[in-house]
């Protein structure tokens, strides 16, 4: 079709118009903090079309996510980030003022770690709200990402109104995040559930953001701030609590001749249970359920609420990883000092880098007091280990690490191990020991192969 010069004018007006609405109605979005969290969100966001500013005050970081590359190993998360960024919608600043001043809605998504004590630290939050305090100037809302106790939403309101804000300037509005590392993109994109919790107008507000998920059947729960709160803590206790139940009937497997993972599925069958979270392993690791755990107790223990179910839940998964480090140690025979033990995997998960809170920390601990010598492998994890124990002998490949062993424990469930060649390691390593705590090989097979084999419950 050919357009007449006046048409063609026209035309052009009516999508510069049609622009200009839409920018009008678009929410101005700025994320602080572009830890695992924040940098998910901010990137998810702007893949739903939203303009959105990550900030940070790291300039390294920053620097690195203008250059295109992602700090932290993310399967899909620098692919999915090209687009956005390319087409203007994603930006990375470190200058949180003019970020904080031109932004509708604020996404706080800053670190909330584990006190000496098990409260959840809020220094870093309140921090970012005694730095965007100044800069409310017109109507925002602050959306709570990070995880917090609850009444936290309530204080930050009181905190704001205390510097000078005034009320009706500013909303705060609790969204809990469910993103679990190594599969956060997927998590985002196809969410079971969005809560929202606050006023209605700015919980409404929120929810808009997050459209086109809805539109794919994703659930959405608006709340008051308090169960919002709450939601993301009790599901993380939910979930620690599962692992480390499963974990315990692992062991009483091992006692009674019960298969852990028949006596899993028979449960998860089950509509009222769900097969979900009940694989049994070296215990539950990460950054989350350990202090979500633990400050969830400490919650509970301030308001006078008897804690003792979710105070057994850290008790037992530091016990089973204890129980296991034992019983890995009496493989070893009596003498154990210069023995070679070998961990393929160090990461507390697969598919990510992240080592905090990891079996391999505790076996890393424990073998080295007892002068037995480690070797490790794993496909992202050594950098990060190397920092804490520089004295392991870290490997390029997992058939490196297992020469001359005298036990192998597969720590971490990465799929290349699930592929290696039971032949040639049983040609590797000097005493064919494999502890394999993530239930990657099959028992009946490394028992013909001559394998002595470790495994809680099957
Ligand atoms: C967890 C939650 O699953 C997320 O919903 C939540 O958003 C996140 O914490 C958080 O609060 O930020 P994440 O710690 O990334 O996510 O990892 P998970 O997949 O939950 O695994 C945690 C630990 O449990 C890992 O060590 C894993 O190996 C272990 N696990 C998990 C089991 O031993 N058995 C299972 O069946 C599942």
């Amino acid at each position: 079709m050919i357009l007449s010069n006046e048409a063609r004018v026209r035309f052009l007006g009516l999508i510069v118009l049609l622009f200009s609405i839409e920018t009008c109605f678009a929410e101005r979005i700025c994320v602080l903090g572009t830890g695992y969290v924040g940098l998910v969100t901010g990137v998810g966001l702007s893949v739903l079309g939203h303009h959105v500013c990550c900030v940070d005050v790291v300039a390294e970081k920053i620097a690195q996510l203008r250059a295109g590359r992602v700090p932290i190993y993310e399967p899909g998360l620098a692919e999915l980030m090209a687009e956005p960024v390319r087409s203007g919608l994603l930006r990375f600043e470190t200058d949180i003022q003019t970020v904080v001043c031109s932004s509708d809605v604020i996404f706080v998504a800053v670190g909330t770690p584990m006190s000496e004590d098990g409260a959840a630290d809020l220094s870093a939050l309140q921090k970012a709200i005694d730095d965007i305090a100044p800069m409310i100037k017109s109507y925002k809302v602050i959306c709570i990402k990070s995880t917090v106790p609850v009444g936290t939403c309530q204080s930050i309101i009181q905190r704001l109104v205390k510097v000078g804000v005034a009320r009706e300037l500013f909303d705060v509005v609790s969204n809990p995040e469910f993103l679990r590392e190594g599969s956060a993109v997927d998590d985002f994109m196809k969410p079971d559930r969005i809560v929202i919790g606050g006023n209605p107008e700015s919980a409404q507000r929120i929810k808009a953001l997050y459209q086109p998920l809805f539109d794919n059947g994703t659930a959405c729960l608006l709340t008051n701030l308090e169960s919002s709160e709450l939601i993301k803590y009790s599901s993380n206790a939910m979930l620690a609590m599962r692992i480390t139940f499963i974990n315990e009937i692992a062991r009483l497997c091992s006692k009674t001749g019960a298969n852990v993972h028949d006596v899993a599925k028979g449960m998860g069958l089950d509509k009222r249970i769900g097969p979900a979270f009940l694989k049994s392993g070296p215990g539950f690791g990460g950054s989350c359920f350990q202090k979500d755990t633990k400050a969830l107790e400490y919650i509970m223990k301030s308001h006078r609420v008897g804690a003792k179910l979710t105070q057994a839940i850290f008790k037992a998964n530091a016990a089973h990883k204890q129980k296991i480090l034992k019983d890995l140690t009496a493989l070893l025979g009596d003498d154990v000092k210069n023995k070679k033990v070998t961990l393929l995997g160090l990461t507390f998960k697969a598919n990510t880098d992240d080592i905090r809170d990891s079996f391999a920390i505790d076996a890393i601990k424990y073998f080295s007091e007892l002068g037995i010598l480690i070797s490790a492998y794993d496909p992202q994890g050594m950098e990060n280990m190397r920092k804490l124990f520089p004295h392991i002998a870290y490997c390029t490949s997992a058939m490196q690490a297992i020469r001359e062993t005298d036990l192998i424990v597969m720590v971490t469930e990465w799929n290349e191990f699930k592929k290696l060649d039971l032949n040639i390691i049983a040609h590797q390593c000097r005493t064919k020991i494999i502890a394999d705590l993530r239930s990657l090989f099959d028992g009946c097979e490394l028992k013909c192969r001559g394998f002595r084999y470790y495994n809680l419950g099957n």
